[in-house]
């Protein structure tokens, strides 16, 4: 979506205010498929044929070779997959100093920004920015981080990515072991009434997908098996429904 740096918004001690997750994605559980996995010789193609399938959000990994083995698109491209649709634009870095590139991130028309806690164990300043700059904040953990470290924060956050593989490459074997961070995150939101979404992300499928979900996930990201499925609306259909 397209975004504008109006004034800040002060209500934002309770983040969730703005902008309203509900207004831009609706209901929960979604599938959020991951553009990386995607055929980037015909991306208009993919995110044309991803709307028509269902899609409301879209998870863009930003990958810098440093914080995680690989790389993969800059602020360039998220512009152009912006100007390809107006649905919500989740920008995942992995990147090892992120919020050098939050601006230019949030000016190509990220909706949410998601950094690891890993590069930033006092993440609340950061999140503090985002919302300044009246776009969503999220924070993730690797496979080998504690649930635990992050969820004194999560009330400044509107995402709780948890990583199911290590990150820096699609189509990776899910990790089962974020099944008890997933159910204790879920507690810790539902006791504290917080409005923090988790996120799920790595090698994520119709396998586990229903796990997923009655552990307390909300948003299932999908790379390889949403773009290699020959039934994108089926997937969408079964897990959203
Ligand atoms: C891993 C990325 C994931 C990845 C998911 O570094 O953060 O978002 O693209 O792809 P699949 O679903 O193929 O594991
Ligand atoms: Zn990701």
């Amino acid at each position: 979506m397209p975004q504008s740096f109006a004034p800040i918004n002060p209500a934002h001690d309770k983040v969730f205010a703005y902008p309203p997750v509900s207004r831009l994605i609706g209901a929960m559980p979604l599938v959020a498929p991951s553009i990386l996995a995607a055929d980037f010789g015909h991306l208009a193609d993919e995110i044309t044929g991803a709307e028509s399938a269902g899609v409301r959000f879209y998870h863009l990994d930003i990958m810098d070779g440093h914080f995680v083995p690989n790389i993969s698109f800059g602020p360039g491209v998220v512009k152009t997959i912006n100007g390809l649709t107006d649905r919500f634009l989740d920008c995942h870095l992995m990147l090892t100093e992120p919020e050098k590139y939050f601006e230019p991130f949030a000016k190509a028309g990220a909706d949410n920004i998601t950094f690891h806690l890993e590069v930033h164990p006092d993440p609340t300043a950061h999140a503090r920015r985002l919302h300044d700059m009246k776009i969503q904040a999220g924070i993730s953990i690797n496979p080998d981080m504690p649930v635990e470290r992050v969820l004194p924060f999560l009330e400044h956050f509107e995402y709780l990515l948890l990583m199911s593989v290590f990150p820096g490459f699609g189509g990776q074997a899910f990790m089962p072991n974020v099944i008890p961070k997933v159910e204790i995150a879920r507690k810790f939101i539902d006791q504290h009434g917080l409005k923090t979404k988790i996120q799920i992300d790595g090698g994520v499928d119709s396998s586990n997908a229903a796990g997923l979900v009655s552990a307390g996930a909300d948003i299932l990201v999908m790379g390889t098996a949403f773009f290699k499925s020959q039934d994108r609306a089926g997937l969408v259909r079964s897990i959203q429904k």
